[in-house]
């Protein structure tokens, strides 16, 4: 049910959202103190579109080909945020770089989720990139999101061992199934208030971040 007095988050997907259904569970079992007011999809095959239906959250497939460059497409996304009162946005699988015209309207307050240990491996198939240096942990990291991809400063990072006999699939599954508990601590302390601006410029949570322990099997 609505309520007016949690602060209105927006996520954005582009597939299966399985990390926006974590968030959607957290604000049904008061692990969230935020209500998720609008979901937004770049592609309109995303299972995440099913996912915002069924919990009765307003959602709208945005196609980014339809729109003559990133900004124009960001432009229709801010207009959406706007009209929904939205305060803090979360990349849950949003698989888009985003122009100065989104990073202007919510500054410092776009959240993204990334399947590594951050600055390690940015970019696409990260989980691959991990396997292929052969690195023995790996994980997944929360931060905000500036104009380079994937270097906002962190504000929480769990840790995954990788296995000798890893494939993508069991490492990624590992990896996902630390994500969820994750992106919900950090989106919490974000809508909280618990993010402070260190004197270098970085944003870190209050009581030195979020970290979880090394995690070797799915859950
Ligand atoms: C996650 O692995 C996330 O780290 C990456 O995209 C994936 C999204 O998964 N950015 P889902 O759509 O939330 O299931």
């Amino acid at each position: 049910m609505a309520n007016s007095s949690k602060t209105k988050v927006a996520v954005l997907v582009s597939g299966n959202g399985s990390n926006l259904q974590a968030l959607i569970d957290a604000t049904h079992q008061d692990r969230l103190d935020a209500e998720i007011v609008l979901v937004i999809s770049n592609r309109a095959d995303a299972f995440a579109l099913q996912r915002a239906a069924s919990a009765n959250i307003p959602a709208v497939c945005l196609p980014h080909r339809e729109y003559p460059s990133r900004e124009a497409f960001d432009a229709a996304v801010v207009t959406q945020l706007r009209q929904h009162d939205v305060e803090w946005v979360v990349f849950a699988g949003f698989m888009r770089l985003v122009t100065h015209v989104l990073l202007d309207a919510y500054p410092e307050r776009i959240i993204n989720i990334h399947p590594s240990l951050l600055p390690a491996f940015p970019g696409t198939d990260a989980i691959g990139q991990a396997l292929d240096y052969g690195v023995k942990v790996t994980g997944c990291s929360v931060h905000l999101v500036t104009a380079d991809m994937d270097a906002g400063p962190i504000i929480g990072q769990s840790v995954v061992a990788t296995h000798a006999d890893d494939t993508p699939e069991t490492l990624g599954a590992r990896i996902h199934a630390a994500e969820h508990p994750l992106l919900v601590r950090c989106v919490q302390a974000a809508v909280t208030g618990q993010l402070q601006l260190t004197a270098r410029g970085a944003r870190r949570v209050v009581a030195g971040g979020i970290v979880t322990g090394v995690s070797s099997s799915a859950s």
